[in-house]
């Protein structure tokens, strides 16, 4: 116990000594906005992205609840006026074009993408939303973080099936990952092709102008996507949570509509009951892209996932053969094809290491569903792997060796899970 208890000491100390390098502070002269935030990493992402951003804020609110709530501020700071947040605000843009030119990025205006990315935003602000001053910050923020989730809500998803569409590969968080593999076209696990693929989906859209209905036309790139849908899933549930701590019962009420509709989706569309594991599915015609990666079983974070369906999903990360690994979770079955445990190409990501985005979700979801065990081997070996070798963008499931940016500032998630490691003891 007073080891366990060392070990989250050690670590929150370590965050801290991280997010004290990472953090980008200054005024930007292009919208005349403060911003403080944490960049991912200072080596190859130095701007805001957004779903780090939000994973930075949960870890922040165990260290620094003041900077959590600031993260919060300058991710939202550029909100457009349909309420649309970009992937990556480029606030110091002037001081990195030569890295920019290396970047496959579309751009709503210089400084903003015009892309979404996996929308952990309510998880975020409730993260930033604890403790003293909560409610002054969410009657500041919720107004913008609900225009998000309805501008998701009213462009993302034009069939209203409740699964908002990405219409781009990176709009998903999981830029190479091999579940787009034969969708995309690709030939060979090239970084060369995936830029490629990435034009063949981003060439046509500029030709209509980026407007959403029309990409949607085009239909290149429309992926129902099981990680993201989670993800939203999750968020509008704790949107309603919200909206409810704030007085706002109708506004709760819809949102929690809403995530049941989003699950309902899930159910409906990309459950596969002979494989036991959710899909993405594709284009018009709705394909299921059946290749075995951790988003498959993202759908286990959901509290409210019917329990046979739990059942089946417990089975496949309890599996050695698929996701057992001495360093779970891999971020592809290892029995796929494409599982590569290392590096992979020239900086391909999500095609087999371990993440700890991934874990985070996932272990809360098998705390969730009955299996608290599992969850805490998959929190103490991920901070095993980061005492190791320290906070790298993923790590080798089979031996634990880092890899990818170094000093990256979503891994630090880690802490929150420790934290709740050691509250559930
Ligand atoms: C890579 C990841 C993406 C992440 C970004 C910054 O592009 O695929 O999910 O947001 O790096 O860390």
């Amino acid at each position: 116990m007073r080891e366990y208890g060392n070990r989250l000491v050690r670590m929150r100390r370590a965050v801290a000594e991280l997010y004290g390098r990472n953090r980008q502070q200054g005024v930007a002269p292009w919208c005349g906005l403060e911003y403080d935030f944490v960049c991912p990493s200072t080596g190859t992402y130095p701007f805001q992205w957004f779903w780090d951003s939000c994973f930075h804020a949960v870890a922040l609110s165990h260290i620094d609840p003041g900077r959590a709530r600031s993260e919060v501020r300058s991710l939202l700071a550029n909100q457009q006026p349909d309420g649309f947040v970009a992937h990556v605000t480029f606030w110091q843009r002037e001081k990195y074009e030569a890295l920019l030119s290396t970047y496959s990025i579309a751009y709503r205006t210089p400084y903003l993408s015009d892309c979404m990315q996996p929308p952990v935003l309510a998880e975020a602000t409730a993260a930033a939303a604890r403790g003293e001053g909560g409610d002054a910050f969410l009657a500041e923020v919720l107004p913008r973080v609900r225009r998000y989730f309805d501008w998701l809500h009213e462009v993302r998803d034009p069939d209203a099936d409740g699964l908002i569409a990405t219409l781009q590969p990176d709009e998903s968080g999981l830029d190479h990952t091999p579940k787009y593999d034969a969708y995309l076209g690709i030939a060979e696990v090239k970084h060369r092709q995936y830029v490629d693929a990435w034009q063949r989906v981003a060439g046509p859209y500029d030709t209509v102008g980026r407007d959403p209905a029309r990409m949607f036309d085009l239909d290149v790139f429309v992926v129902e996507d099981v990680l993201v849908n989670t993800i939203y899933a999750e968020n509008q549930r704790v949107l309603g949570d919200l909206l409810e701590r704030t007085g706002d019962a109708a506004g709760a009420a819809q949102m929690r509509d809403r995530a049941r509709a989003t699950l309902g989706g899930l159910l409906e569309k990309c459950w596969d009951p002979e494989a036991g594991l959710f899909f993405d599915v594709a284009g018009r015609r709705e394909e299921m892209l059946r290749v075995n990666t951790v988003s498959s079983l993202m759908p286990l974070a959901l509290p409210d996932l019917p329990a046979p369906v739990a059942q089946r999903l417990l089975a496949h990360v309890s599996d050695p053969r698929e996701y057992w690994a001495r360093y779970p979770v891999p971020s592809v079955a290892m029995n796929e094809a494409s599982f590569a445990p290392g590096i992979c190409g020239e900086k391909l990501v999500f095609r087999g290491p371990t993440w700890m985005n991934t874990n985070w979700y996932l272990s809360r979801g098998l705390r969730h569903h009955g299996r608290p065990d599992l969850a805490r081997i998959i929190e103490q070996r991920s901070a095993e792997l980061v005492e190791r070798s320290g906070f790298r963008e993923y790590y080798d499931p089979l031996n634990g060796d880092g890899h990818g940016a170094r000093d990256f500032s979503w891994t630090a998630l880690v802490l929150d899970m420790l934290e709740r490691s050691q509250s559930s003891r």
